[in-house]
């Protein structure tokens, strides 16, 4: 990079702004702003930027809006991911989304399974624009928010999530930015996910502020999460929280026995502390809910799995985690994906 050329982290140091608020700025005042410089496939700040910037602060700061600036919120980003396919993430992450909105947060589902993206299937939606659309231009990022039920907000997916892992960096920091947008209008953003450790799941692990793990006590899923686990902890993922929910027990004390097993495990094996953030029993409400399209928490509010989800929906705000709110998720991976360190081995790695 030439030496003339600032990245994020220039602007942060030479400014003496928050990342976050320099971002905001950017997306807000982007007339009083030198245009980005493209290079090698990155976009970098104008030396004229600092000043720039300077201005703009100088002003919010002695506007009467100034203090909203710094009061600035972004979403909770909550990746929700497995080692083995059919074990409930998709049921979880849009239930868990109603549950959160009927405890006053503002709640987005966001798509992200690149294999099968039915989301608003189970939401009983029939989408207009997906993710596809959002990359190749066509609709901006609020065009893209269907309304779903309880008034959540749902991203469908599609092929545009593939996509967008083999996009241009370019268009990949365009996307990016798109989901930093929607961190400022949400409260929780769920991100679901496909089993495994395929690239675009990795994109969404690395931009979130937390990862919500679901188990069953089946083996296989119980190995395949240690090896999902293991694998991230390899990849170096940054140390993010990640709570655990064991999803299809008979009963109280096989979730619990279930928990203590894998947490112990994770605890011992790769030092890592996992937080239990609830469990779900086996109800045959799932299925009936899924043949009306309907979700269970809507369907059947008071079923025993509409309870469970609401009682880890409770569990998770009380656990929340203060740094995800003054900091954009999103924000961070774009930097990551600026700086070229975003890029992880694309097979996931064989798990001892
Ligand atoms: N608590 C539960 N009780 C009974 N059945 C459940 C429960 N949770 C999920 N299921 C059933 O398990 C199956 C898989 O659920 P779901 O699609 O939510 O899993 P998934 O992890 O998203 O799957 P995939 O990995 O394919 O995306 C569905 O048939 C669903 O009805
Ligand atoms: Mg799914």
């Amino acid at each position: 990079m030439p030496d003339q050329l600032l990245n994020i982290e220039d602007v942060v140091r030479l400014t003496g702004l928050e990342e976050s608020l320099i971002r905001f700025y950017e997306s807000e005042y982007p007339a009083e702003l030198p245009k980005k410089i493209l290079l090698g496939g990155a976009l970098f700040f104008d030396p004229a930027s600092i000043a720039a910037f300077a201005g703009i602060h100088a002003r919010q700061q002695g506007a009467e809006s100034g203090p909203k600036l710094t009061r600035e919120r972004f979403a909770r980003v909550i990746t929700v991911t497995s080692g083995k396919g059919g074990v409930g993430k998709t049921n979880l992450a849009l239930n868990l989304a109603i549950e959160f909105q009927r405890l006053g947060k503002m709640s987005v589902v966001l798509d992200a399974d690149m294999g099968l993206a039915n989301v608003h299937l189970l939401a009983g939606l029939t989408p207009r624009h997906n993710l596809t659309d959002l990359l190749s231009g066509r609709v901006e990022m609020a065009e893209l928010i269907e309304a779903g039920p309880e008034g959540i907000g749902i991203i469908a997916g599609g092929s545009g999530i593939l996509d967008l892992a083999d996009s241009r960096q370019q268009d990949r920091c365009r996307i990016i930015e798109s989901l930093v947008q929607l961190e400022r209008a949400a409260e929780i953003i769920l991100v679901d996910t496909g089993a495994g450790m395929g690239r675009s799941v990795r994109d969404f692990l690395q931009a979130a502020d937390e990862i919500l793990f679901v188990i069953t006590p089946d083996i296989t899923s119980l190995t395949d999460a240690y090896g999902l686990l293991k694998a991230l902890h390899q990849e170096n993922l940054p140390a993010l929280p990640i709570h655990l929910v064991v999803n299809m027990v008979q009963s109280l004390k096989q979730a619990a026995d279930v928990s203590l097993r894998f947490s112990s495990c994770a605890r011992e094996f790769l030092g890592r502390d996992i937080t239990d953030a609830g469990y779900i029993l086996k109800d045959n409400t799932v299925s009936q809910a899924t043949a009306r399209r309907t979700p269970h928490s809507i369907y059947r509010p008071n079923a025993r799995v509409s309870k469970n989800t609401r009682t880890i929906a409770a569990n998770l705000l009380q656990k929340e985690q203060r740094q995800s709110a003054a900091s954009s998720a999103f924000g961070r991976y774009l930097n990551l994906i600026k700086n070229g360190q975003a890029q992880l081995p694309l097979t996931r790695r064989k798990t001892a």
